[in-house]
């Protein structure tokens, strides 16, 4: 073959390889392996991928149909006003792994308790945990929101029906974790532990396909990403290290009221995200298990970090299915600066009640 006839295919096969690497494939392209676990993970994706379709497909035409946006008039375990699509969503996943021999239970936002499928529970010994709809509050005006979800591997039988070994476990035991972005484009982005990867919906073909490989977060990062509206109801360290940003040139501001929006963000460009207690939610507002966890560990997979304050979120062994915690995430450099305000604070605290 002469090297101008090299060149011709190998420009008609990049585009065309690309354009088939949709999330199963990749799956098992990074885990090198066809074993029952690989085809399991893949087949989960596939199943989160349906419902990232569906869930996109709604949105998409959401201000024409009947029924879609606004409240339902119900408030959900947390004593927050639930909205059509929260329901939607919240079944929707439900619906995508019925009858898939994968999943026997789901712990959702919108559920007081887990959720059995009976049919998958002989065999099915994955654990889905996921928030249908994050970022609620953008739904009746047209921007960004997604979904967040994580994997674990049940452990022990469960006799009960509680899901008691979901609180003996901290964040470390996710096997995969990952959102959905409904923005202009819908995305797609997970890790099974072997990095970060972001797949685009191509609408015309139905599918997935992989945009971005091995996502890396810098170091450092302009952006800060909190509700200041909550200022007077923090802790002064808090206010302190946002003092701090005011008065420094370098920093920007981007808060969108949809955790992954700006979590996908800082994911990408770098920065810190933050939900901090509050006087009124002195744990914060993010939940662990379907919110902070699965960020978490994708933040870790991409070189960043993920902090309570006082800990690492993934090593949080949770008391609660709904609990929460406080949340600092983002790059390094910048998690550790908001800890350094904390720790300076604790430091403070602790000379005042030393002082005779
Ligand atoms: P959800 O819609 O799932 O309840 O989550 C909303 C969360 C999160 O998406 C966002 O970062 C945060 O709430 C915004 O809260 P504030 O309005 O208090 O800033
Ligand atoms: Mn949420
Ligand atoms: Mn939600």
């Amino acid at each position: 073959m002469t090297e101008q006839e090299h060149a011709v295919e190998f420009e008609h096969k990049h585009p065309i390889d690309r354009d088939c690497t949709t999330l199963p494939r990749h799956v098992l392209q990074q885990l090198q392996s066809y074993s029952p676990e690989a085809q399991d993970l893949s087949a989960l994706m596939n199943r989160i991928a349906l419902a990232a379709k569906l869930i996109a497909r709604r949105l998409t035409r959401a201000g024409l149909m009947e029924d879609t946006l606004g409240f339902t008039g119900r408030t959900n375990v947390q004593g927050e006003a639930v909205k059509k699509m929260d329901l939607y969503a919240n079944q929707v996943f439900i619906s995508a792994f019925e009858q898939s021999g994968l999943v026997c239970r789901l712990a959702s936002e919108e559920m007081e308790e887990p959720y059995y499928i009976p049919e998958n529970c002989p065999v099915g010994r994955y654990t889905l945990l996921y928030d249908p709809i994050d970022g609620s509050s953008n739904l009746d005006v047209n921007i960004n929101v997604g979904s967040i979800f994580a994997i674990r591997r049940q452990e022990g039988e469960d006799l009960d029906g509680t899901a008691q070994d979901l609180l003996q476990e901290n964040g470390r035991r996710q096997i995969a974790a990952g959102y959905i972005l409904y923005g202009p484009s819908t995305m797609l982005v997970y890790s099974i532990g072997t990095g970060v990867h972001a797949f685009t919906l191509d609408p015309s073909l139905g599918e997935f396909i992989l945009s971005h490989e091995n996502v890396r977060t810098p170091d450092h990062g302009p952006v800060y990403s909190v509700n200041e509206g909550n200022f007077w109801q923090w802790d002064e360290s808090i206010r302190e290290y946002t003092r701090y940003v005011h008065r420094h040139e370098g920093y920007t501001a981007r808060y969108g009221g949809a955790l992954v929006g700006d979590f996908h963000r800082i994911l990408f460009q770098g920065g810190v995200f933050l939900y901090p207690g509050t006087v009124k939610k002195p744990e914060g507002k993010l939940r662990l298990l379907y919110e902070s966890a699965p960020l978490a560990y994708l933040m870790e997979q991409a070189g960043g970090r993920a902090s309570t304050g006082a800990q690492e979120i993934l090593d949080v062994v949770p008391d609660k299915l709904h609990m929460r915690t406080p949340l600092i995430i983002g790059s390094k450099d910048d998690v550790a600066l908001v800890e350094s305000f904390i720790h300076e604070q604790e430091r403070k605290t602790l000379a005042e009640v030393g002082k005779p």
